[in-house]
Parts: structure tokens; sequence; C-alpha cells
């Protein structure tokens, strides 16, 4: 068990167990472009006190800032590494549930920006891989051929009314494709743009705390 970075597992990250880890539920922590591991632990903690915490450090590089894949431009992502990624952050978890004994089917994401579209690629992509996410400022990140199944995933959205890098059409894109494969979203919009805003960090909590995957027991 490790509270300070380790390079193992394929992704540079922390893990942070709390009591009875087996059953908690996980928080998967997923830092913007040009952050790491560190950055949203105080964040995980607040939203979940009773959650282990697992961060890993995005593997991508882009001028010597972590992202989680690689872009084009702001906004235009390299889908082929988007896809490889995904994939890559899929296995994470499995190989971390495995050698920190967390439970994989407890799995929440809280991503903020690139993290937060990394969250919802996994989520277009591989469903059973999170239970919940609470995603800050999130993209479309691709449009599947066939939307899963996001039946019983319940997904927080925070937003900014005036985010000069999410336009609100695309906010409300990713809302709607989440809601047509049944997937219960809260959306908080604020009047802030792509910053992370204490005000909605507040919004996540009181709406986290009040689900039931803020505990382990469910
Ligand atoms: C960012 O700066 O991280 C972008 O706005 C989101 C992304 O590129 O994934």
């Amino acid at each position: 068990m490790t509270n300070s970075t380790v390079e193992t597992l394929g992704l540079v990250h922390r893990y942070i167990p709390t009591e009875q880890s087996e059953n908690a539920t996980t928080l998967l922590l997923l830092h913007g472009t040009g952050g790491d591991e560190n950055d949203l632990i105080s964040l995980g903690k607040a939203l979940a006190p009773e959650a282990n915490l697992l961060s890993p450090r995005g593997n991508v590089l882009e001028r010597g800032l972590p992202r989680f894949f690689l872009r084009l431009a702001e906004g235009v992502f390299d889908q082929q590494d988007l896809k490889y990624r995904t994939a890559e952050l899929s296995q994470f978890i499995v190989d971390a549930s495995v050698r920190y004994g967390f439970n994989s089917e407890r799995v929440v994401a809280v991503g903020y920006s690139n993290g937060a579209n990394i969250a919802a690629s996994l989520l277009l992509s591989e469903p059973d891989r999170l239970i919940c996410a609470i995603l800050f400022h999130p993209m479309v990140p691709f449009v599947p051929d066939a939307l899963p199944n996001l039946n019983s995933r319940t997904i927080f959205i925070g937003a900014g009314e005036n985010d000069p890098i999410v336009p609100v059409s695309n906010t409300k894109e990713l809302v709607s494709m989440f809601q047509q494969v049944g997937a219960q979203v809260t959306i908080h919009w604020h009047r802030g743009g792509h910053a992370l805003i204490q005000k909605e960090v507040e919004a996540a909590q009181k709406w986290f705390q009040m689900s039931k995957f803020s505990s382990g027991s469910y």
C-alpha cells in the first residue's frame, strides 16, 4: 500500500487506501492538462472521505505538460491515441484493483478538463469500468458508432456558461448522449469559464454525498 507516487502498472500514480478498502468506493482522480497525480487528492478527500483514492498521471506530454491523450489542436483530439489511452487507463484500473485489493466494480471517476474527457471516453467505450462519474468541464471526446448502455450510471457535470474551451452546445451534446442511453445526469451550470470553481466543487460534493456511492454500503 502506498500513499506516495509510484511508477508501476504502466501509469505513474498515487493510491491512498481507506479503512475497509476492499468494499469501499474508489475514486479515480484524473487531472487536467499540465497537472499530475497530486492535483486532485484534496478534492477527492473532500468529495468522499471514506473512499480509496487512485490518482494516475497522464502518460502523454504536450510541450512537457502531462495529459491523458494527444490532441491535434485545442478541442481537436487524436482519435487513435484517445482510443489507445482509454484502453490503457481501463487496464490500469483493473491491474490496480488486483495490486491494491479494491473492488473494480466500485470505481467512480472524478475528472477535470482533459481528465474529464478521458473519463467520458471510458464511459462511452467501456461502460462497465465506472459506476459513476463526476466530470468538471468535459467535452464530447468522440461519437461512438453505437452508444453503449449507461443505464444505472449516475453522472455529475460541472460546466461554465462562459467557458472559452468548451462551448455550451458541446456540453449539451454530451449530456444528451449520456441521457439517450439511460444515464442519470445532473448538470451544474455556473457563470464562470474553464477554471474549476469552489461553487461547483461544493455542488458536486453535495450531490455525491447524497448518492449511494459515497460510502461502501451499496
Ligand atoms: C485541456 O486543456 O485539457 C482541454 O481543454 C481539454 C483537452 O484537451 O482534453
